[in-house]
């Protein structure tokens, strides 16, 4: 994830700039750099690289001014270089930018066609680009600002100074965190918490969609309509700012919101969105190899179930998936040309590495794909897929199974790539739609208030049902372990297919089924299983999409998630069955960080 600071300040910026972007480190970069305004004048210095090489730039160059920006990259469109680190400049307009522009390639050529001239291969330019035309067209900079956001598709978080405005910084929000820092007569915005600690500890967290302008004094916050919005001023300690939970109740409720920003993360480290192909880390090829045999526990098993559908129906490739603590007692006949694969986030599951290190002693190539990039697991195996959701410190894993699904989804594609099942056409248009999982994960997460109006349904429930077909049924697994793990509740997750095979028995109208159905070339047949239910008083919660909501069968509540291409249906329904998994364990008073018996990572057998 990019890091992202802004001031308006008393004192000189450069350094104070510099303190911020040393705090968002851990985000992970490539390149970072600051721009400040003064009497009239716009400067900009950038550095490819860690911090040390900007600060070394500014010594030899240094910036006047006591307002302005600064950043930390995480490439995404471009490279790492000088070229494409943040600000981007464009006429008055300097933008630091967080997340990823789905529409950046038409902005460009339409500004482009208008005579704008852009300087680096990045999408968050064209940004600059909007603002400043509309500055041009003679509106004023909020309203400048506001007309530009409305042109941008995709996630984002933003920063952006105007030259002459020497006591203006801009920011807005969309699917990335921003925050707004309250200081002794000066203002910040930032990344998180972290990123303003230095300066503040009264942070106001920006909603999705508001947009802000801060002045020496106070902060003009806007929401997604425009309208003038008040955000709570909270006061947290910058040192718990990495892992606090900000204006969550709970560290799962903010890591569930997290999905958008962790997801495109974790993408824009195996996709390039300007060659419109997939470029994983360590570049392993597929087309060298027989079998997946994938080992994991729990949820990250789920994870690896849905990878199973990816890779056979994409690449062609034979995937077996199987729980850690049985793989490894069952003496497995595994074959030469298979690859094991470990998924994990914490990368020490005792069973999950005791599995990895038998197939290991058995010959075989070891892959992990890890959230702990330090973990044993990430340091025993030939080949590492890291996820980049960040610390995920509630029990229940959510962001890092969404980031787990990212990688297998962006890894099919890759093998399909190499092993030739697909073209370089559709190799590009899969990666657009991946590009797409982040602002469509953002979307389904606006349905809670949807959810949490079935949430008493399920609460006083003694058993739940959970159904899908295709990649839909492991995530009906994974929907029902999130509701067992932290409200306690009895739930099992089904085939819809094997409803009639002895689980409609259990339906009567004490039991909700949710079914998990996009309107996909399995939505008939799933369908009629929702009637089966129906018709023996058992009740019904259909997650599907719009389609799938208009033929929703009389007497069943419905949950919409955005349509979406299947390739990213595991990700985007990802998000509904977490929510309601969620508030029905808030509804029940449970422990919902540290459900009972569970740890969060388990390393005993
Ligand atoms: C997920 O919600 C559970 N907490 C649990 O199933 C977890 O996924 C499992 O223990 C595997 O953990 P790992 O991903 O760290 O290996």
């Amino acid at each position: 994830m990019c890091g992202i600071i802004g001031i308006v300040g008393t004192r000189p910026v450069a350094e104070r700039l510099i303190d911020s972007l040393k705090r968002l480190e851990y985000r992970g970069y490539d390149s970072a750099g600051v721009a400040s305004v003064e009497a009239g004048r716009l400067e900009r210095r950038r550095a490819a690289g860690k911090i040390r090489a900007l600060e070394e730039v500014l010594r030899e160059q240094p910036l006047g001014g006591t307002t302005g920006i600064g950043h930390t990259r995480w490439a995404t469109h471009g490279g790492p270089s000088e070229r494409n680190a943040h600000p981007h400049i464009a006429g008055r307009v300097a933008v630091v930018h967080n997340g990823i522009i789905e529409n950046f390639a038409e902005l460009k050529r339409e500004l482009a066609d208008a005579g704008h001239v852009f300087e680096s291969d990045t999408d968050s330019e064209v940004i600059a680009h909007l603002i400043d035309a509309e500055l041009n067209a003679g509106l004023e900079p909020v309203a400048a600002l506001k007309a530009a956001l409305d042109r941008l598709e995709g996630a984002y978080a933003i920063g952006v100074l105007i030259r002459g405005e020497d006591e203006l910084v801009m920011g807005a929000r969309r699917g990335s965190p921003l925050v707004v820092g309250y200081g002794q007569g000066e203002m910040f915005i930032g990344s998180d918490a972290l990123a303003v600690g230095p300066f503040t500890n009264r942070i106001a967290y920006l909603d999705e969609g508001d947009y802000v302008a801060i002045d020496h004094d106070k902060a003009l916050i806007f929401d997604a309509a425009g309208a003038p919005a008040s955000r709570p001023v909270r006061v947290v300690a910058a040192s718990a700012a990495l892992v606090e939970k900000g204006n969550y109740r709970h560290f799962m409720e903010k890591e569930i919101h997290e999905q958008p920003d962790s997801c495109q993360h974790t993408l824009s480290a195996y996709v390039d969105p300007i060659e419109r192909r997939a470029a994983p880390p360590h570049g392993f090829d597929f087309a060298g190899i027989e079998r997946l045999q994938i080992v994991a526990c729990g949820t990250a098993s789920y994870a690896g179930l849905i990878g199973k559908y990816l890779f056979e129906r994409l690449a062609d490739l034979p995937v077996d998936v199987e729980v850690a603590s049985e793989f490894r007692y069952r003496d497995p006949a595994l074959r030469a040309g298979t690859l094991a694969l470990a998924i994990s986030q914490s990368g020490e599951t005792a069973d999950t590495l005791a599995a990895l290190r038998w197939c290991k002693t058995h010959g075989l190539t070891t892959a992990a794909v890890v959230n702990a990039h330090e973990s044993t697991m990430a340091r025993e195996v030939d080949v590492l897929w890291p996820t980049h959701a960040g610390p995920e410190i509630g029990v229940a894993s959510t962001k890092a199974f969404t980031a787990q699904v990212s990688v297998l989804a962006a890894l099919a594609v890759a093998a399909a790539r190499q092993r030739g099942r697909i073209d370089a056409a559709e190799e590009a248009r899969l990666v657009g739609v991946l590009l797409e999982a982040p602002r469509l994960l953002a979307e389904a997460l606006s349905a809670e208030e949807a959810i949490q109006a079935l949430v008493q349904d399920v609460a006083k429930a003694r058993d739940v049902l959970y159904l899908g077909r295709g990649a839909m049924y492991p995530l009906a697994l994974e929907g029902a372990l999130k509701l067992k793990e932290i409200s306690y509740i009895h739930a099992e997750g089904y085939a819809a297919g094997e409803l009639k095979h002895g689980p409609i028995a259990l339906v009567d109208e004490q039991t909700p089924v949710i079914i998990i159905a996009p309107s996909d070339a399995a939505f008939e047949k799933t369908a009629s299983n929702m009637s089966e239910v129906i018709a023996r008083g058992g009740r019904v919660i259909l997650i599907t999409d719009p389609a799938g909501a208009a033929h929703a069968p009389e007497g069943s509540r419905v949950i919409t998630a955005p349509a979406c291409d299947e390739l990213i249906a595991p990700l985007v329904f990802a998000a509904p069955i977490q929510l309601l998994a969620y508030h029905v364990a808030v509804q029940k008073g449970a422990d919902v960080d540290q459900p009972r018996n569970l740890a969060k990572s388990v390393t005993v057998e």
